[in-house]
């Protein structure tokens, strides 16, 4: 919506939340999330013509055009439970905008739904509308954390789903020419509503596909002695497959890859598709199986135990530029290093420790105390590191390239292990030091 405003001046931008305190952050410099560039588009844009509030109701009145961008986690209870998406906030909202209008609007969904979710918000906002027509439109939001701006100011593509119908082609229209301010046409693609949904759910399953491929080869590299990035470079030379997303790693998080996926298993079990949902399904196990295999080789290869040992973990945000934690590959293994008894010492430039304490507990495999008192947070690399029997690198900061690895492996406990999870470092200088150093896919 930032990145709406910055290039329509003279379109107006109303962003509610329920929260306050989230709203009452968006006014200032210490932004809710930290998003590289999210900064300054908000303050070219805000109190100029984008403008954030509670008033949820007097926003509803106000708008021609409203986007549905509330969160859509995975069911964690009844029907669907760990699959389905949950869509009780995007009822809410739709129910209330029913409830509110006075005046026809475009409601758009922004948030990622299972196909098929317009025909309900269509039939909430039909059945409780005072009269008042309305167009829904679906435009899934393809941007990646981290580089969310430069994704946004020039995008691969805009997908916009809606009815087929004379009203509904207008509304398309509508909001394509909203985004024709700074995107060329022929990048907006315009499609059946369902189209565009599954689009969604089919783009990400895609993305993720990949890497859980690649990553299952990294496991045949290892102990074959084949050379994961090699091969990722040698495949993907070939344009049919292309360079892209082919990085192995300790597995892929983030709030969408496995939500998504795990709704595609979900729809194609509804419809009657076991194998089709099977297949699907495969993508999340390997990742699984990733992170699990990732831990385990730290426990191997620190001579079966890390019981009572300090394991320093430097990262915990899903991907670098994100203090984005969700899903990320380092709740599961930390979680997996906890249960055989290992203190673990962590850092990560962007994350607070209430943010790592909360996920662990999420998982629910101890009591809550036991996560703060066997989790130590650090401010810096040097004092996570400082007499550990092992690193092991989960998220690929810039930063961490840079550190002084002599003087780290001077403080270390010996043998010095180092558990490159993104092979981010350059190994043969570490080994020079004399850390022992293994990575994903290389034997
Ligand atoms: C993803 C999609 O890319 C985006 O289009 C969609 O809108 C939302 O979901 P995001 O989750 O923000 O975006 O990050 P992304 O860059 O896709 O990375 C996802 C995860 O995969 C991260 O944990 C990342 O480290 C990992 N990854 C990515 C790899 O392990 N290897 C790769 O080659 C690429």
């Amino acid at each position: 919506m930032a990145v709406i405003a910055q290039k329509c001046p003279e379109i107006k931008v109303n962003v509610v939340d329920i929260n306050p305190s989230r709203i009452a952050a968006w006014k200032t410099d210490q932004l809710p999330i930290y998003e590289p560039g999210l900064l300054e588009v908000v303050k070219e844009a805000h109190g100029r013509n984008l403008f954030f509030s509670t008033d949820i109701e007097d926003a509803i009145r106000e708008a021609d055009m409203i986007f549905i961008s509330v969160n859509t986690p995975t069911k964690t209870y009844g029907v669907g439970k760990g699959r389905a998406a949950d869509l009780k906030f995007i009822e809410l909202s739709a129910r209330q905008i029913a409830e509110v209008s006075t005046t026809d609007k475009i409601v758009v969904e922004k948030s990622t739904l299972p196909v098929r979710t317009a025909q309900s918000i269509k039939a909430i906002l039909g059945e409780e509308g005072n009269g008042v027509k309305f167009q829904v439109l679906s435009n899934p939001e393809f941007l990646a954390e981290g580089t969310a701006i430069t994704d946004l100011h020039d995008p691969d593509r805009v997908l916009i789903g809606g009815d087929q119908t004379p009203e509904g082609l207008e509304a398309i229209e509508a909001l394509a020419s909203v985004y024709a301010h700074w995107v060329p046409r022929e990048k907006i693609i315009q499609t059946r509503l369902w189209s565009s949904e599954l689009s969604k759910l089919t783009a990400n399953a895609f993305l993720a596909q990949r890497i859980s491929s690649i990553n299952s080869i990294s496991a045949l590299c290892e102990v074959t002695g084949a050379d994961v990035d090699e091969v990722a470079y040698a495949i993907g030379s070939d344009s049919r497959i292309g360079p892209k997303f082919l990085k192995s790693s300790v597995g892929f998080g983030g709030s969408c890859f496995q939500k998504d996926i795990l709704n595609l298993v979900y729809l194609c079990e509804y419809f009657g598709l076991p194998e089709v949902a099977s297949y699907w399904e495969q993508v999340v196990l390997m990742n699984d199986y990733q992170k699990r295999r990732f831990a385990q080789n730290i426990i191997h290869t620190l001579f079966n135990t890390v019981s009572g040992k300090k394991i320093a973990m430097l990262g915990w945000a899903f991907k670098k530029d994100t203090n984005d934690t969700r899903e990320s590959a380092a709740i599961y293994v930390t979680d997996h290093l906890l249960s055989d008894m290992a203190n673990v010492s962590v850092y990560d430039p962007q994350v607070p420790e209430e943010s790592m304490i909360e996920d662990l507990n999420y998982l629910q495999t101890r009591p809550a105390r036991e996560n703060k008192e066997m989790l130590t947070v650090h401010q810096d690399a040097y004092e996570a590191c400082k007499d550990a029997h092992a690193i092991a690198i989960i998220t690929e900061w810039d930063e961490f390239k840079n550190l002084d690895w002599q003087l780290i492996y001077k403080n270390m406990k010996k043998p010095a292990f180092l558990f490159d999870g993104r092979n981010l470092l350059n190994h043969e200088e570490l080994e020079k030091i004399g850390f022992k150093v293994k990575c994903i896919g290389k034997g």
